[in-house]
């Protein structure tokens, strides 16, 4: 055989293409990231969305705000950068630290591995909402008084995971507290004031009375 048609023998061989492998690595990444694909029917009809900008509209603090982001945009990045609500911090951008808490259908999770196009629908709560300005919620008035902070970049989650914490648990232990925040990280060793300061949110919220 020439050297000349080895080319041509290799084309015949293969029914690969670059386009197709992309495409289908893309249905999968969406299954594995987004969990909201649960079966093969559903998956093989998703819509594809991108890559470049889609229209989106999130609902934050109970109002609506448009804007338009690639699919791959996290929910953190988009309300960073997009819409201006910077309450959220942008730490360790891939789910251990909690910097990025907020709180979205009434579950505290890490914005920074939520896709901003599968919160939409979703009611998203952040530290902007809680706390608006002149008007501290009892976990931030409660963080203050305690001296919960120093540099305070893990302040703004622990603040937002606190609120959904008590929201659930209402009536804490200290046990409780400790377990309960286990998902937020401080780098200066705030824990026992930041305990203490959920303990004391928690006591304001009952009218005084603590478990
Ligand atoms: S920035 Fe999201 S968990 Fe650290
Ligand atoms: S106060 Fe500095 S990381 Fe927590």
């Amino acid at each position: 055989m020439s050297l000349k048609q080895e080319p041509e023998k290799r084309k015949r061989k293969s029914n690969f293409s670059r386009r197709g492998f992309l495409q289908g690595v893309g249905v999968t990444s969406g299954v594995l990231t987004t969990g909201v694909l649960e079966t093969p029917t559903e998956a093989q009809t998703a819509k594809v969305s991108g890559p470049g900008e889609v229209p989106i509209t999130l609902q934050i603090n109970g109002k609506p705000y448009k804007t338009s982001v690639e699919p791959r945009a996290t929910l953190l990045d988009t309300l960073r950068h997009r819409l201006e609500l910077t309450a959220a911090k942008r730490v360790c951008d891939r789910g251990t630290c909690g910097a990025c808490t907020m709180i979205v259908d009434g579950k505290v999770m890490y914005s920074c591995t939520v896709l901003a196009i599968d919160a939409q629908g979703r009611q998203i709560q952040t530290l902007e909402g809680i706390s608006p300005a002149g008007k501290p919620h009892a976990v931030s008035k409660a963080f203050v008084a305690n001296d919960a902070q120093q540099c305070g970049y893990c302040t703004p989650g622990f603040v937002v995971a606190a609120k959904g914490f008590l929201d659930r648990n209402p009536n804490p232990t200290y046990e409780e507290v400790k377990t309960g925040l286990g998902g937020n990280l401080c780098r200066c060793g705030t824990y026992m004031g930041v305990r203490r300061a959920v303990l004391d949110a928690a006591k304001e919220l009952n009218g005084g009375k603590n478990a």
